[in-house]
């Protein structure tokens, strides 16, 4: 496996790979590797040539007030588990790296950020969305791979590619889970041992608004009511609680189509997300 930590070096060695006619699979990340990192990297090692894994604590996506700094790093054990999972070329730029000065142009989402994460975050997808268009620029990857425990983020980058025609097949890969149901997520090792114990109730409460749409629930309220509730018995504060269609993110009452079913809550020092995504005939 290549670490490389210069743009430089990734272009020569991207247009090495793309010469010879390779397809490229791309899993961007912010480190902290866990298991649902890794069926991504698998997704990408099963169906590509090469396999692209970035790790970039990305500051464009962190608003003044969130935890940029505390984010979990651990590079070497990152290291392992990329060679463990068949990755070709590790790219770990540097912020001076990705960003020697302002940014003098970014992106901005206008679609599907007036809810869930992008209401509770301003500005939050447009640093995403700016940095994985750069990303894709420099991989130039044949396919990219994005988890759904990230639902928003993989509805706005899929909107992204389709608006500026980039070249890339975006591969959606389910959620991976604890045995206990709780999402994976490199947050988790900020629960207390209390919030670590309740936290499953997060997935358990999307299950339950599941069954109840499933049972004939048509009624939008009714089901956010009910999450509500629940969530309120909880140790931490809700953030959002919603049920939107998806992927256009928007309010729909006759709950039927593809629907999401979402929410974020914030423990004492980690706000965690989830969702479950249902088709209703
Ligand atoms: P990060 O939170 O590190 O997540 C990287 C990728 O892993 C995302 O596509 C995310 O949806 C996926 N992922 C995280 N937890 C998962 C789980 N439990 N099951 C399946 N997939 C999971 O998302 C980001 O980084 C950043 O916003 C990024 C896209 C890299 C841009 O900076």
């Amino acid at each position: 496996m290549k670490i490389i930590k210069t743009i430089s070096e990734l272009r020569t060695c991207i247009q090495q790979e793309r010469s010879f006619s390779k397809s490229i699979g791309f899993v961007p990340t912010m480190g902290f590797l866990h298991e649902g990192h890794q069926s991504l990297l698998q997704h990408a090692r099963e169906n590509n040539d090469v396999v692209v894994l970035s790790i970039f604590v990305n500051p464009l996506q962190f608003g003044v007030n969130e935890d940029l700094d505390r984010y979990p790093r651990d590079f070497e054990r990152d290291e392992q588990i990329a060679t463990k999972n068949g990755v070709d070329i590790l790219f770990y730029p540097a912020v001076a790296e990705m960003y020697p000065k302002e940014m003098p142009m970014t992106i901005t989402v206008t679609k599907g950020v007036d809810v869930l994460c992008g209401q509770s975050r301003p500005g939050h997808f447009d640093g995403v969305a700016t940095v994985v268009m750069k990303l894709f620029q420099l991989v130039q990857p044949t396919n990219a791979y994005f988890g759904q425990k990230d639902a928003q983020q993989l509805a706005i980058i899929m909107n992204m590619v389709e608006s500026f025609n980039i070249p890339v097949t975006v591969i959606p890969c389910p959620t991976i889970r604890e045995v206990d149901g709780l999402a994976k997520s490199s947050r988790n090792v900020y629960l207390t041992e209390r919030e670590r114990i309740e936290a499953p109730f997060l997935y358990k409460t999307l299950q339950e608004a599941r069954a109840l749409i499933q049972a004939g629930e048509t009624n939008r309220t009714k089901v956010v009511d009910m999450m509500k509730r629940r969530l309120a018995q909880g140790l931490g504060q809700i953030d959002y609680v919603e049920v939107l269609s998806y992927p256009d993110l928007e309010i729909d009452d006759t709950l039927k189509g593809q629907i999401i079913i979402a929410l974020a809550y914030r423990y004492e020092h980690a706000r965690l997300i989830d969702n479950d995504i249902i088709h209703i005939k």
